[in-house]
């Protein structure tokens, strides 16, 4: 029987939650499939800081080398910046790792009200490839005459050709493997001078490369409207580190709840361990209550065992969730319903049968 061993860090808040049923669905598609799973925990988390002063061990990213992949809740919670909790775990994994692709599927599932006027399931199903490691994310920069009048602050983007050129090349090639091959790319040459302009003449230079792709552009202001008035134009969409940040929370509110939407941090060549969670965050004001939508950590799993090759564990997971959403089986609040994380676990469980 094929083992995979997966690191599991639960999180903070709702992380703790929606985790368990992640591994009970994806458990299910295991013993129909005969995959069997080795999880091994760590309690990486705000909690962990507040004891130790650090949010994962010094060594954390060492032990996490051993492992096929890293299956993630959430990090984050009232009493530790949030700077402190991304930087401290998120950001050295995805770093470290060169999880250089953050790849977040939108896609609107029958049975999710959707909050744009007139659109239908299948109108609205595209990808949004984020650079994940570098751009506005820097450390580079910092403060001086700090805490006088007088403070100076000033905070770098890096963008490299090698970084930029090869999360192009990844999205240019989902662009060529999907039936519309569109990809579109958000800038902002018009107000950011040098590194966007760059960019678009990077985008430029690989689309010579791929001739049968449309591309288009838009600037990121201009790009988020027409997330909301015409989602059905994109296909691929490919952004810097925080443009693609703010589209891929963008994508997924246009199609009902940011809740049921995954991302995966991806390292293409498989040098290192990628890592799955859902694109939401520990949401405080739920967590505890047993609330909160564990579809966004279930669909992170189905990303998770199609990167690890069993496309079998992948569209199980998927097939499941679209009938649960399609029955309107146990949906949990913020879908309308009123069913409870594990009851909403369950319905995927029994689903996937
Ligand atoms: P959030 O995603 O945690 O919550 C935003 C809103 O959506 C809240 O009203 C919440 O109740 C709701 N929500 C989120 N996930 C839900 C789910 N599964 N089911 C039902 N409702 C859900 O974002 P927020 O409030 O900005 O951040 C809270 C904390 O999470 C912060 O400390 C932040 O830094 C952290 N965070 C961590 C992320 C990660 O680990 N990758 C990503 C985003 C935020
Ligand atoms: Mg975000």
């Amino acid at each position: 029987m094929a083992k995979v061993k997966i690191a599991v860090i639960p999180g903070d808040g709702i992380g703790k939650e929606v985790i368990p049923e992640g591994i009970r669905a994806l458990e299910a598609a295991g013993r129909k499939f005969g995959v069997e799973y080795e999880w091994t925990e760590f309690d990486w988390s705000c909690e962990t800081y507040h004891k130790t002063g650090r949010m994962m061990p010094e060594d954390g990213i060492e032990q996490l080398k051993q492992f096929d992949a890293i299956y993630l809740g959430a990090v984050g919670y009232p009493g530790v910046p949030d700077h402190i909790s991304l930087w401290g775990l998120l950001l050295p994994i995805r770093r470290e790792f060169e999880q250089y692709v953050n790849l977040r599927p939108v896609r609107l599932f029958e049975g999710v009200p959707c909050p744009l006027a007139g659109k239908k399931p299948g109108d609205i199903d595209f990808y949004v490839v984020r650079e994940n490691v570098e751009g506005e994310y820097s450390s580079v920069g910092g403060i001086q005459y700090e805490g006088t009048e007088h403070e100076v602050v000033s905070q770098q983007a890096i963008f490299t050709r090698r970084g930029t050129d090869r999360i192009l090349r990844y999205a240019f090639d989902l662009a060529q493997s999907r039936p519309k091959k569109h990809l579109s790319s958000a800038t902002k040459s018009n107000g950011i001078y040098h590194s966007m302009p760059w960019w678009d003449s990077r985008v430029a230079e690989m689309a010579k490369e791929y001739p049968e792709i449309n591309v288009d552009q838009y600037h990121i202001d201009i790009l988020t409207a027409n997330f909301v008035r015409m989602p059905e134009h994109f296909d691929v969409v490919v952004g810097s580190n925080l443009f693609g940040d703010i589209l891929s929370d963008l994508g997924p509110g246009c199609t009902g709840t940011i809740a049921i939407a995954p991302s995966a941090n991806i390292n293409p060549e498989k040098n290192f361990p990628s890592m799955f969670e859902p694109v939401h965050g520990s949401a405080p004001d739920i967590a505890g209550k047993g609330i909160a939508n564990p579809l966004g950590t279930i669909w992170a799993g189905a990303m998770m065992m199609q990167h690890l090759g069993y496309d079998n564990i992948h569209d199980s997971l998927m097939e499941a969730m679209e009938t649960v959403l399609r029955e309107a089986k146990a949906l949990t609040g913020d879908m309308g319903g009123s069913a409870t994380t594990i009851e909403l676990g369950k319905a995927v469980e029994e689903a996937i049968g």
